[in-house]
C-alpha cells in the first residue's frame, strides 16, 4: 500500500482537478459508501467503515487528501443544492435590515473609551465578519415572537432581543481576541489579529473592554433571568478554554472531556443567547427549552466542523491559521476518532450531522414561519460551510 504521503502528493500532482480519476484512485484507498464515492465525497465515509490507513499520521495525511477532494466539488453547488436554496427562506435576507445596524450599535457601546482603546476594540466590528451568532439569535427571536403570538406576522424584534443579538457578537469577538493571544495566532478574518497588530497586553485589554461593555448593555435590559443566562456564557467560555488546555489520561474520558469543552467554548453562547431571546419573547418553558436545545446542537455541530476545517482547510480560505490545533497539541474530534482506528474525518462529519439533525428536530416544534425554516437552513449551511 502506498504511504499516506504518497496519496496526498499523487492526488495533487497527477489528478489536479480531474475528479473522476482522483475518485477512482481514492476508491482504492478509502472504504466509502458507494453513493458517496460516486459523488466524490470521501468526506462522508461511512462512520462504520474504516480507512485503510492505520497510524494517526497516515490518517491525518489521508484525511487531508480526502478533505481536499471534498472541498472542491462541494464549492460548486449541485442542482439539488440550488433547488433546496430557492425553496427555503434565505436566513440572511430575513434579518438583513436588523443586521445592517449591528456594527454601529456595537461601536456606540464601545465609544466612551480612550481613543486608542476605541480603535482596538472596534477593529473587528467592520461588517466583514460572518455575523453568524447575531443572525441565529435574531432569527430565533423572530421565530419565538411568532410562536408566542401563533401568527406569522408578529415577527418584529423587541429592543431587548436586538441588544442580546449584539451582546452575543461582542462576547464572541472578545473571546476570539483573547483566544488569539492564547493560540499566538497572527491572523484573524484575513488580516492581522489584534495581538499581532498591537501586542498581547493591548489585546487582552481590548477583549476585557469589549466584554465589560457587553455587561453594561446586558444590565440595561433589566431582566435578571436574562442576566443570569448570559452570565453563564462568560463562565462557560473561560472554563471551556481552560479545559482545552488539559486533557484526560483515560481514553474514554478524553472524548467526553472534548465534547464538554466544545459545549462550553462554543455552543453555550449560541444556546444561551437563543434561550435569552426566547425568555424575552414570553414563550412557555418547553418552547424556551427547545430553542435552547436548537442553539446547543447547532453550536456543537459548528465547532465540530470548525475542528474539521482546521484540519483540512487552508489559511487563505479560512482567513486564520489552520492546523492550529495540531500545532498546539490539541486533540480535537478528527484526531480523537483517528486514534481509535477509525476515519477521523468521516466520524466527525457524522457526529456534526447528528447534532444538526437534533437541532432541526427541536426547532421544528415551533409554530411554522419563514424564520423557523431559515434556522433549519442554517443547520445545513453549518455542515457544508467551507470557511
Ligand atoms: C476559538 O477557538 C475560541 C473560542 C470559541 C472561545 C475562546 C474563549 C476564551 C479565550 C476565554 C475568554 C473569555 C472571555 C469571557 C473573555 P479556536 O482556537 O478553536 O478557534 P479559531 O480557529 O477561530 O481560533
Ligand atoms: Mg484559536
Amino acid at each position: 500500500m502506498a504511504s499516506g504521503g504518497r496519496v496526498t502528493s499523487l492526488s495533487r500532482l497527477h489528478f489536479g482537478r480531474n475528479w473522476a480519476a482522483c475518485r477512482n484512485y481514492c476508491r482504492k484507498f478509502c472504504t466509502v459508501r458507494k453513493h458517496d464515492v460516486n459523488s466524490h465525497r470521501p468526506f462522508l465515509c461511512h462512520p462504520n467503515s474504516y480507512c485503510t490507513f492505520r497510524t494517526i499520521k497516515q490518517h491525518i495525511l489521508c484525511s487531508q487528501h480526502c478533505g481536499e477532494a471534498w472541498l472542491q466539488p462541494n464549492s460548486r453547488p449541485t442542482s439539488t443544492d440550488q433547488e433546496h436554496k430557492s425553496a427555503v427562506s434565505s436566513p440572511y435576507k430575513l434579518v438583513a435590515e436588523d443586521l445592517s445596524t449591528l456594527c454601529n450599535d456595537i461601536k456606540k457601546e464601545l465609544s466612551p473609551s480612550p481613543a486608542e482603546l476605541k480603535l482596538l476594540s472596534q477593529y473587528h466590528f467592520d461588517g466583514k465578519g460572518k455575523a453568524f451568532r447575531p443572525m441565529v439569535v435574531m432569527l430565533a427571536a423572530k421565530a419565538c415572537n411568532i410562536h408566542y403570538h401563533q401568527h406569522p406576522t408578529n415577527n418584529a424584534l423587541l429592543a431587548s432581543q436586538r441588544v442580546v443579538a449584539f451582546i452575543a457578537e461582542m462576547i464572541h469577538t472578545a473571546s476570539l481576541i483573547h483566544d488569539d493571544v492564547i493560540d499566538l495566532a497572527a491572523t484573524r478574518r484575513g488580516r492581522p489579529s489584534v495581538q499581532e497588530a498591537w501586542g498581547q497586553r493591548n489585546a487582552i485589554l481590548a477583549g476585557n473592554f469589549i466584554m465589560s461593555a457587553a455587561c453594561v448593555a446586558l444590565a440595561r435590559i433589566r431582566n435578571t433571568e436574562v442576566i443570569k443566562i448570559l452570565s453563564q456564557v462568560l463562565e462557560d467560555l473561560v472554563s471551556g478554554e481552560f479545559m482545552q488546555l488539559g486533557s484526560k489520561e483515560d481514553e474514554d474520558e478524553r472524548f467526553n472531556h472534548y465534547l464538554q469543552k466544545t459545549y462550553k467554548k462554543t455552543a453555550s453562547l449560541l444556546a444561551n443567547s437563543c434561550k435569552a431571546v426566547a425568555v424575552l419573547s414570553g414563550c412557555d418553558e418547553s418552547s424556551i427549552e427547545q430553542v435552547y436545545q436548537y442553539g446547543r446542537n447547532i453550536g456543537i455541530a459548528f465547532q465540530l466542523v470548525d475542528d474539521l476545517l482546521d484540519f483540512i482547510s487552508t489559511e487563505q480560505l479560512m482567513g486564520k491559521p489552520t492546523a492550529a490545533d495540531l500545532k498546539l497539541g490539541l486533540a480535537t474530534a478528527p484526531v480523537l476518532f483517528a486514534a481509535h482506528q477509525s476515519n477521523g474525518i468521516a466520524h466527525t462529519k457524522f457526529l456534526a450531522e447528528q447534532h444538526s439533525n437534533e437541532a432541526i428536530k427541536q426547532i421544528s416544534m415551533l409554530f411554522p414561519s419563514d424564520e423557523r425554516n431559515a434556522l433549519i437552513t442554517l443547520t445545513h449551511n453549518v455542515l457544508h460551510r467551507l470557511k
